[in-house]
């Protein structure tokens, strides 16, 4: 059954806020029907509300941990729409904590928000997407290099790069592409009581070359992009959206003379 609008279909997860809310917005501009999915059932019906016109916004609130989601959202896509398009990984917690300090509690918990969940949202899309069809993973920059506040935060964003690039090469054949955005810090409710620590601020402004803040529209384009014609030679790669923080050593002028201080 093909989609009665003619849209290609967009499942992102997430959606309520943030990264993924603005990625919602980037695809039903994009000319998608989306399924858009998250906990908050209230603001999943406001971006509904606010996509009327534009485009048909399926929405599913339910948590990304539940057996049954993966299959319900995806159920949706293919009843409702007809066909699955590009799968959005992008729902996660921003808990993070040093390897000794993680609990199992907080082990769990980010393991089967940010690893096994997406792993199943894979596993249900890959048995209806056809050719022309495309994953994201969002992981993060945290994924790409260790970090003093790492622990299992960095160790499941890591392993989405390593499903991203097996998926990559078992269904690539299949004309289905499987990329990685990895974003560095990006203004959104996951990141908004860190600001005024002056060691956040020193990552986001004197060690990045790009001088100013990330923004969910960053990363939406990009997702986007992969996902689109235009990007359709890109399969298995990680693309970092971090204004070049993680592949140049950067400390601007002032930081490089200024004196370290004792701790
Ligand atoms: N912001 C950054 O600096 C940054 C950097 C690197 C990577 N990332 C990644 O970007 C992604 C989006 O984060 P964000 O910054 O946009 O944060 P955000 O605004 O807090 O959004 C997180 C989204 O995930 C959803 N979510 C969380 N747990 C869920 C669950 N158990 N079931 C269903 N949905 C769940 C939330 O919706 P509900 O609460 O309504 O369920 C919300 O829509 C995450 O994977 C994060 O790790 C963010």
């Amino acid at each position: 059954m093909g989609n009665s609008s003619g849209k290609p279909v967009a499942l992102v997860t997430g959606a309520s806020s943030g990264i993924g809310e603005t990625t919602v917005r980037r695809f039903a501009a994009g000319g998608y029907d989306i399924v858009a999915l998250a906990r908050r059932k209230d603001r999943l019906e406001q971006l509904a509300r606010d996509l009327s016109g534009i485009c048909r916004v399926e929405i599913l609130a339910a948590d990304v941990t539940a057996k049954d989601t993966p299959e319900r959202a995806v159920a949706i896509a293919s009843s409702v729409f007809g066909r699955l398009d590009c799968l959005v990984n992008n729902a996660g917690s921003g808990k993070w904590a040093p390897v000794d300090q993680t609990d199992d509690a907080m082990l769990d918990e980010v393991i089967d928000i940010s690893l096994k969940a997406p792993f199943r949202f894979c596993r249900e899309a890959l048995r209806v997407m056809g050719p022309g069809s495309s994953i994201i993973n969002v992981g993060s920059t945290f994924g790409l290099l260790g970090g003093l506040d790492g622990g299992a935060y960095c160790a499941v964003k890591a392993g989405l790069i390593g499903l991203t690039q097996t998926m990559a090469a078992q269904y690539g054949a299949r004309g289905i592409r499987s990329n990685l955005v990895a974003p560095g810090v990006i203004r959104t409710e996951m990141t908004s009581g860190h600001w005024e620590f002056p060691s956040f601020q020193r990552i986001n402004q004197e060690m990045t070359p790009c001088d100013r803040d990330g923004t969910t529209e960053d990363v939406a384009h990009t997702i986007f992009f992969l996902a689109s014609k235009e990007g359709s030679y890109i399969n298995g790669q990680t693309i970092a959206l971090d204004g070049g923080w993680s592949t140049t050593k950067y400390l601007c002028h002032e930081a490089l003379v200024c004196e370290r201080k004792p701790a």
